[in-house]
């Protein structure tokens, strides 16, 4: 199995994933998956959900906060605004408490509890999840490509999924047994109840959202989750730790890209003693990467003479990652649903 023909053999695994450590070159893999696809004729979403996001860097345009823009036909890029979507989720609230009360205005102490809470960092992740999950659950690309954060941050959004929905269902079923005690004594004042029943549906809704979201990224045959590595010390210890953690989760692992492999065919030429030394090393590594991570290992892409930014360079990339694309001759189906592996 090779990187290439990995989308051809599962076209059913529409959300991408590249992980790995901090600048091994997730967002340089997002990007290029993203080209490739959109050349091979599909429609791709690549997003970040980073606040340091770099996906306008890379494709060299300001991109932020301005929703899914399109940077060659059929490939849309997105960086999420988490402060944009915590103002919009302030306004909700405000407008829910004024409905809710039929007040004119917000009092003060409320008004500051919720800039206080907007102050929160979970606030900002939990902006990013809602994006996210809104982004997933509107179903518009063939593809969608998650430009992950570094290690620990994907970790904590991963698990923050499965404490939300442990947290709700407690939530639920206890007001669904509080619901069963009042209809019992009906001692429960009805617009009271009504309130409470809102409260559920919110609940409810919250619940359905994040199952989406969470059960796409744990779905074997929907996801295709890829650690990045380079051939260092460092990086191969911290990937066995993150390989461990990502498996507690569930989420399925389609295998490893070994990134900026320096090309090995140097050694042959008249090169200086430094460089024959990292060679040698990187041989080293390279060696107990097989042995690691074996078939899992699905490409090795060199270093290049330079960043990849832009599309001149993103081209390369994905060639190196895919080989050359051959343009589709005709419209592709945009639906991939129900293929079979
Ligand atoms: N094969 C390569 N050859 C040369 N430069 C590369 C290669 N791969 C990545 N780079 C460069 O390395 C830098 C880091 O890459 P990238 O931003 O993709 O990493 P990242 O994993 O997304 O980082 P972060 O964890 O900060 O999001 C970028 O400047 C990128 O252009
Ligand atoms: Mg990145």
């Amino acid at each position: 199995m090779s990187l290439a023909n990995i989308f051809e053999e599962y076209p059913e695994r529409r959300y991408i994933m590249f992980g790995g450590k901090g600048g091994l070159g997730k967002t340089t893999f997002s990007a290029a998956t993203a080209y490739h696809l959109a050349k091979s004729g599909h429609r791709v979403l690549v997003f970040s959900v980073d606040p340091q996001a770099s996906l306008s860097d890379i494709f060299e345009r300001d991109i932020f906060g301005k929703g899914p823009v399109e940077i060659v036909p059929n490939l849309f890029a997105q960086e999420i605004d988490a402060d944009q979507h915590i103002r919009a989720y302030q306004d909700e609230i405000r407008q829910k408490i004024l409905d809710m009360y039929g007040m004119e205005e917000v009092p003060e102490e409320i008004e500051s509890y919720i800039q206080a809470a907007a102050a929160e960092p979970a606030m900002e992740e939990s902006a990013i999840f809602d994006q996210v999950v809104d982004i997933v659950v509107a179903a518009e690309y063939d593809y969608y490509i998650y430009d992950l954060v570094p290690l620990g941050h994907a970790l904590y959004y991963l698990s923050m999924a499965s404490v939300y929905d442990e947290w709700i269902d407690k939530i639920t079923d206890l007001r669904e047994e509080m619901e069963e005690y009042s209809k019992v004594a009906s001692l429960i004042q009805r617009d009271k109840e009504l309130e409470e029943d809102m409260i559920l549906q919110e609940l409810l809704d919250i619940k359905y959202r994040i199952n989406t979201s969470s059960s796409i990224l744990t779905d074997k045959e929907k996801t295709a989750f890829f650690f990045v590595i380079i051939p260092e010390e460092m990086a191969l210890i911290d990937t066995l730790k993150a390989a461990d953690l990502f498996a507690k989760y569930d989420v399925p692992l389609s295998g490893y890209v070994v990134n900026r492999v320096i090309p090995p065919g140097l050694a042959q030429q008249n090169i200086p003693e430094y460089l024959r030394n990292r060679l040698k090393m990187q041989e080293g590594h390279l060696a107990r990467i097989d042995e690691l991570f074996g078939e899992q290992v699905l490409a090795q892409i060199p270093e290049f003479e330079r960043d990849v930014t832009g599309l001149p360079m993103i081209e390369k990339m994905a060639e190196a990652m895919f080989g050359s694309i051959t343009e589709p001759t005709t419209a592709p189906s945009k639906s991939v649903e129900g293929a079979n592996p």
